[in-house]
């Protein structure tokens, strides 16, 4: 970890998931961190902490990234879809509609928030390997493309499809056998993966579907894994998926949608260093547009599923600095009022974030100390080893880069409500999902006095 408050190093403002902080983080006159014309403190103080603060411009920026690189370098039509996985609410919806996106959502609920939010239902997708019925219906009634996951959904989707409806619109999802970690992929035949069709099974379920009456297959879908800073991996997809294409469409499929996934990564600490959005679509589009070329096929619409890239780097965490324990010669832990409820990731990935003060970002680091969260897990720490000034109780902590997967992913671990969720943009501030409280929490508990005067 450099020693460097987060809020110093390079910027690339044209490309939000290069910089660690938001796009729009200042200083005030007395060196307090701002996002979004807000003073972080008082964000902290007026709606408690912990506290996921979004950043409206920065969120804004990677949609108009992605949109307009989409343009730039993809000669045929194209629709950019907000993985809704990685932080859904009814606001993140409404403001990826507005920017012209769709939305991929996993689940009734994702699915839900999405329709409410105000995003037409041609503009989403349905995955899943595992889909309920309602989660089908619901999709069908509302023109959701769904995507054909394996045999199940089809068998499903074949019952619940009204005998004189419209035909349910459906994309394919197959496995391309790429295999993506940060820094290295292979490409293998076959992928241990739950999700989608094996390449080899592909013909044959292709034949299949044409001779469905209910359904229409508009569309193709793979997805290579998340957090990649690679670019090869995408070029490779981009070939067997023009391949894929071209078979569909011999079969009679009138395929015009590929949608090749999401996984750009994002600057959690220093030393990350991700591809510019703009870079990935250049590489994504062209890779497309040849393999098409090369193949004599009519350009279909090109649709990519960013959720990471899009909004984890506009927001952050406000925490509170409470108790300290000081093993000499070993390590100094400095708990906060969250933790892994609020952000699963470092206990489940071994995730690394930045972090520092909020009314002292450039102070003079003093010691390097592990942030550990308050629940009763030993594992529960957030950042292992950070350099900062030595702190007091009651400071504010600001965690980047906390926009994705871990507000869609907290729990209720101990009994510990889920924090507030603030938007903020041009000194504004507005609450976005309110904090949960103890008695939410009881909400769903049953006391069956009845039944146990039985006993
Ligand atoms: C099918 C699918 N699409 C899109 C995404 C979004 O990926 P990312 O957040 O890495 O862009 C995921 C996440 O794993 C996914 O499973």
């Amino acid at each position: 970890m450099a020693n460097r408050s987060p809020y110093e190093p390079f910027r690339d403002l044209s490309s939000p998931n290069r910089n660690i902080c938001p796009v729009t983080t200042e200083l005030d006159g007395s060196g307090r961190l701002m996002v979004g014309g807000c003073l972080l403190s008082q964000l902290a103080e007026r709606y408690d902490t912990p506290l996921y603060v979004l950043d409206r411009q920065t969120l804004r920026s990677s949609c108009v990234a992605y949109r307009e690189a989409l343009k730039k370098y993809y000669p045929g039509e194209s629709l950019p879809l907000y993985a809704s996985k990685a932080n859904s609410s009814l606001i993140l919806s409404n403001l990826v509609a507005a920017e012209g996106f769709g939305l991929d959502a996993v689940s009734e609920g994702e699915l839900l928030t999405a329709l409410r939010g105000g995003v037409p239902g041609e503009r989403i997708v349905l995955h899943g390997n595992n889909k309920s019925d309602r989660e089908l219906y619901l999709a069908y009634k509302n023109g959701v493309t769904i995507v054909i996951d394996n045999l199940h959904d089809i068998e499903r989707l074949a019952n619940l499809v009204p005998k004189e409806g419209n035909p349910a619109q459906l994309m394919l999802r197959f496995t391309p056998g790429i295999e993506c970690h940060t820094h290295e992929y292979i490409r293998t035949g076959h992928l241990d993966s739950k999700f989608g069709f094996d390449l080899d099974d592909l013909e044959e379920v292709l034949l299949e579907l044409k001779k469905s009456n209910w359904s229409v297959l508009n569309g193709l879908h793979a997805h290579i894994g998340s957090q990649i800073f690679e670019l090869d991996p995408h070029r490779d997809l981009a070939k067997v998926m023009a391949e894929a294409l071209q078979m569909a469409r011999k079969i009679g499929h009138p395929i015009k949608d590929l949608n090749v996934g999401g996984g750009l990564g994002i600057k959690y600490i220093e030393s990350d260093d991700p591809p510019s959005i703009q870079n990935w679509v250049e590489v994504v589009a062209k890779a497309v547009f040849e393999e098409c070329l090369s193949r004599d096929l009519a350009l279909p619409r090109l649709m990519c599923e960013p959720g990471r890239s899009l909004v984890a780097n506009a927001g952050l965490t406000l925490y509170q600095v409470g108790s300290q324990k000081d093993i000499p010669g070993l390590k100094k832990y400095i708990s906060v009022d969250g933790g892994m409820s609020d952000n699963p990731r470092p206990i489940t990935y071994q995730s690394f974030y930045s972090a520092c003060l909020a009314d002292r970002p450039l102070d003079p680091t003093e010691e390097t100390v592990t942030i550990a969260g308050k629940h009763c897990e030993s594992g529960d720490v957030l950042l292992k080893e950070i350099a900062l000034p030595s702190c007091k109780s009651g400071e504010i902590l600001a965690v980047f880069g906390t926009g994705a997967y871990n507000s869609s992913m907290s729990s209720n671990y101990n009994r510990i409500p889920k924090p507030a969720a603030v938007m903020v943009d041009k000194g504004h501030s507005a609450l976005v999902q309110r904090r949960e409280g103890p008695e939410d929490l009881l909400r769903y508990d049953i006391f069956p006095e009845a039944f146990l005067e039985l006993m």
